[in-house]
């Protein structure tokens, strides 16, 4: 049975907050949902730690638009299409691309973004899986820092925004069916407390942290899909974890990442002798997709017995190096590195949750009153595999599409503190203390549900946390055990999931199954909780070609 609260709670006895919308999280998505929402409505945004924390912050390459008259955006649909391996939603890929430039015309126009410009025309680079250069950048590789400076400069003008900083949010509370706020732990207070709304925004990001590398900050630790899972959303695609092939390898160092967009200038990516892995093995060289280079820096890896390849820019103008990757030069250089004489040493790591909850265009789950913007949404744009700087992209459009729902649909009556709600059980002992089982977890999913996967590995991590299972009826009072038990979770969902794709697709490789199965696997496996079960559905995903593709009609005015 899965406890359906983390903690024992009663409302009763809590002190409470009313709003009319709550927002968890502080990346791109909260921010820009909260700064929507607050045109009409009084907001609370719910942060677990910092304002200045979020994945979005330490985001280097930057937003892809078709922002330039030679670009199209049937060319930016069908890239992503292709990089999702078959299992995007061509409609919500459409709205995406769609609506994405005026997205960022608005971070330019009216949060005064600075994005890189020559003569005053947005300097636009090429990722991976771009046919084009389109990705608009800031400070060379410094967007995410970029973005959440402009939006965190209008937030804290925002008179109806409430920020509630070291605000963990527990869990969501429902009343018949419908999401009422959520139970969140004041971490400075070391109290809990309800806020009671008429509609909730999970925005609080990924799960990068279940991993034992990285490219996540530690906040990443999947809160957000596992307490929608919990209170009985429907989870989807999270076996599709994607990997970035290039983290800068430091042994026992947090992975920090190196941009693609390094790649889009010209870096090769070569093993330990200079010798070029990606050519011949993709049209795109170093340029394809993600998961082909990562399938690639494996195999490479594997063969020669070594845990790292390298970038090499050598070859590169060194001044345009320093100019355009002042972040990536200067950190590697604090590491001993300097990359216009030296080979930057990388190794892939866990980077972005492809899958999440799922929903629909305007971003509402299948709870009504609750909706999920960002990484921790499955919205169909990603498929199988997120194409290089959607993610941004995806924030940003989506948040305007569900404050734009939230005011079509927001109850009229003022919110009202909910019915009493409460929940309580015996806690069992820990059998593993909890730092330790944090680490065998994160070591066990990198092994064993990775970038490379089999039936074999996979059963491996089940047994693992079938013998861990006791941990979801420990009371964990500090927001670490909370945090343990969500990263247990989804755990759970990615590995259970990943074992019955039998099937390699997009992020999901495995070594038993190395073809794609068209016939089999155009699939999603949805997951939901029922009665404290695991109930596991697959779905299939319509094809549809993208001349096909109507974009749905926009709410904007
Ligand atoms: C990068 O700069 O390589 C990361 C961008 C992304 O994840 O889309």
């Amino acid at each position: 049975m899965i406890p359906r609260y983390l903690i024992s709670f009663n409302t009763d006895t809590l002190p409470s907050v009313e709003c009319d919308v709550l927002v968890a999280g502080s990346g791109v998505a909260g921010l820009s949902t909260a700064l929507w929402l607050s045109r009409f409505c009084r907001v609370v945004l719910a942060t677990k730690s910092g304002l200045q924390v979020s994945t979005t912050r330490v985001a280097q390459g930057g937003i892809a638009a078709v922002m330039d008259e030679h670009d199209s955006k049937e060319s930016h649909v069908e890239d992503t299409l292709v990089a999702g391996a078959g299992l995007c939603d061509p409609e919500a890929t459409a709205v995406l691309v769609d609506e994405g430039p005026d997205r960022v015309r608005e971070l330019l126009e009216e949060y005064h973004a600075d994005f890189d410009t020559t003569d005053g025309t947005l300097d636009l680079a090429r990722e991976g899986g771009h046919s084009r250069a389109r990705v608009v950048h800031a400070k060379g590789d410094a967007t995410g820092l970029e973005v959440e400076n402009a939006l965190g400069r209008a937030l804290l003008r925002d008179q109806r925004v409430h920020v509630m900083e070291h605000a963990f949010v527990v869990d969501l509370l429902l009343a018949d069916g419908t999401c009422r706020g959520a139970l969140l732990a004041d971490r400075e207070n070391s109290t809990l407390l309800t806020v009671w709304s008429r509609a909730t925004v999970l925005a609080s990001g990924g799960m990068g942290e279940v991993y034992l590398v990285t490219t996540n900050p530690p906040v990443c630790t999947g809160d957000g899909p596992a307490m929608a899972f919990r209170a009985g959303a429907r989870v989807s695609d999270v076996e599709f974890v994607q990997f970035h092939p290039t983290a800068l390898h430091i042994p026992e160092e947090p992975k920090f990442l190196i941009s693609e967009a390094i790649r889009g200038e010209g870096a090769l990516l070569v093993d330990v002798e200079g010798q070029r892995v990606m050519e011949g093995v993709h049209p795109l060289a170093e340029l394809a997709p993600r998961d082909i280079v990562v399938a690639r820096m494996v195999e490479v890896m594997r063969e020669q017995q070594v845990n790292h390849l390298y970038l090499d820019v050598r070859h590169l103008d060194p001044e345009r190096i320093r100019r355009r990757f002042p972040t990536i030069f200067e950190h590697c250089l604090e590491a001993g590195i300097n990359i216009t004489r030296q080979r930057i040493p990388v190794s892939p790591a866990a980077h972005y949750m492809s899958g999440g909850v799922v929903t629909d265009q305007w971003g509402q789950s299948d709870i009504p009153g609750l909706y999920a913007c960002g990484e921790v949404a499955c919205t169909g744009v990603h498929g199988a595999n997120r194409l290089a700087s959607n993610s941004l992209l995806e924030g940003l459009v989506f948040a305007r599409r569900i404050a734009s729902h939230v005011e079509d649909t927001l109850p009229g009556s003022p919110t009202t503190p909910g019915p009493p709600l409460s929940f309580s059980r015996r806690s069992v002992e820990p059998r593993v203390a909890e730092e330790l089982l944090r680490g065998n977890l994160r070591e066990v999913m990198l092994d064993n549900v990775g970038m490379v996967r089999s039936e074999r590995s996979l059963k491996e991590a089940r047994d693992f946390l079938a013998e861990n299972a006791d941990l979801l009826d420990t009371e964990y009072l500090d927001v670490d055990g909370m945090e343990l038990k969500n990263m247990y979770m989804m755990s759970c969902l990615i590995a259970s999931s990943a074992l019955m794709r039998e099937e390699s697709r997009g992020c999901h490789r495995r070594r038993d199954f190395p073809e794609t199965d068209e016939w089999n696997w155009r699939r999603h496996i949805d997951s939901r909780m029922a009665e404290g079960r695991v109930e596991v559905s697959t779905r299939p995903q319509p094809s549809r070609p993208p001349w096909e593709l109507k974009v749905p009609a926009s709410r904007e005015e």
